[in-house]
């Protein structure tokens, strides 16, 4: 089976190529990614990219035909995305061009050319607002941020492209946790374990109320690999499916309270004079149950919590590392104010 994967460089693209590595030994997987992160690893380790048959590096917005001229893909993963709602908010015009016009682009020119399969990675962030009604997938969408409005414009785009020949699964992925070679502390698992182990107090930012799914980057790969090679008559020509656990589903000061407990009794702090943070979905991973029930998560918020928190424990993390390049958009905004990117994002050549 031959594989592309498009933004691999990132928080879930070495997890998903180590697991995809595991579970298809023979598989030919191509990388294609423009490298922002390239270098944010976290020790020094193999570089994940050596499991790969072949990397490309351009910006998926001038892809063209060649790329799929050289190989003949059975699948095609598109990961490649200004990837939360901070950096949609700071650049929301690439945002939409690289999370839709991109990927709409780029299945169309797959599905001329004979790829099967069509894996999308959306977001639970579709829904948008009001923790009290479980959302499913005929629910309302009310995205709160450009972001999750990329993700929509994207699914109505593929929705348009699927057919019998060309199978399409937006996996609209809960929240990601866990351990990655390119770990991202701005997610809120990892940036509590981040807190309790550097500042030995956790504070939470907001009020606390929200409801977010969790999912472990594991358990994301495992989903991938499901829609990579699902078919038809399971789940439609197009298929947008929530991707999580039930169990998955917390109040954002419940988590905290959690990964207290998890770490040894941290004080955790609610920020009782926040506004209240609107994006707020409690999720029902009911019909992922149904279609995929091989390819469940396995991790628990316990197992996530203790991988991530002894994980970091062995290198120096700054206090302050909020501020520090394991936050997307600091990291973003620092090669912008480097004059290595320029403000479409598109990198600067000397
Ligand atoms: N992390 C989450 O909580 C989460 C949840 C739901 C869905 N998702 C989606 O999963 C996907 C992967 O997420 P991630 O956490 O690994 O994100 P990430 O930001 O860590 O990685 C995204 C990758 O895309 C690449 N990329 C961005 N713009 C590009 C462009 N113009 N051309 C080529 N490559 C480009 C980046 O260099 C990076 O390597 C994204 O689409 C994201 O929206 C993530």
């Amino acid at each position: 089976m031959n594989i592309l994967i498009l933004g691999n460089l990132g928080y879930i693209g070495p997890v998903l190529i180590t697991h995809l590595r595991k579970s298809w030994p023979e598989a030919y997987l191509v990388g294609y990614d423009n490298a922002y992160f390239a270098s944010c690893l976290l020790m020094d380790e193999v570089l994940p990219e050596v499991k790969l048959d072949k990397q490309y590096y351009g910006d998926v917005r001038d892809i063209t035909t060649v790329v799929f001229e050289k190989e003949k893909f059975d699948v095609v993963i598109q990961l490649a995305a200004i990837s939360n709602d901070p950096m949609g908010k700071t650049f929301e015009a690439p945002t939409f061009e690289i999370n839709t016009s991109a990927t709409e682009a780029i299945a169309v020119m797959a599905k001329n050319h004979g790829v099967r399969s069509f894996v999308f990675a959306s977001s639970c962030s579709v829904y948008g607002m009001d923790g009290k009604k479980i959302k499913n997938e005929s629910s309302e969408l009310a995205p709160q941020t450009a972001y999750a409005k990329s993700k929509i414009d994207s699914e109505i785009k593929l929705n348009a492209i699927a057919d019998d020949t060309f199978t399409v699964t937006c996996l609209r992925f809960a929240t990601a946790c866990g351990i990655s070679p390119r770990i991202r502390l701005d997610l809120v698992l990892n940036d509590f374990v981040a807190s309790a182990l550097v500042n030995k107090r956790i504070d939470i930012l907001s009020d606390g109320t929200p409801w977010r799914p969790l999912i472990d980057v594991k358990d994301m790969s495992r989903a991938i690999e499901w829609a990579s090679n699902r078919e038809a008559k399971n789940g439609g020509s197009f298929l947008a499916i929530n991707a999580g656990a039930d169990e998955s589903n917390i109040q954002v000061r419940d988590l905290a309270y959690k990964v207290s407990e998890e770490l040894g009794g941290i004080d955790v702090s609610v920020n009782s004079d926040a506004s209240p943070d609107t994006r707020s979905y409690k999720v029902d991973f009911s019909l992922f149950k149904e279609l995929a029930s091989d390819y469940q998560p396995l991790m628990s918020l316990s197992d996530s919590i203790n991988e991530v928190g002894e994980r970091l424990m062995k290198i120096d993390l700054d206090k302050d590392f909020r501020k520090s390049s394991w936050m997307r958009l600091v990291y973003l905004n620092n090669l912008v104010n480097n004059s290595l990117i320029d403000s479409h994002l598109r990198w600067i050549v000397y």
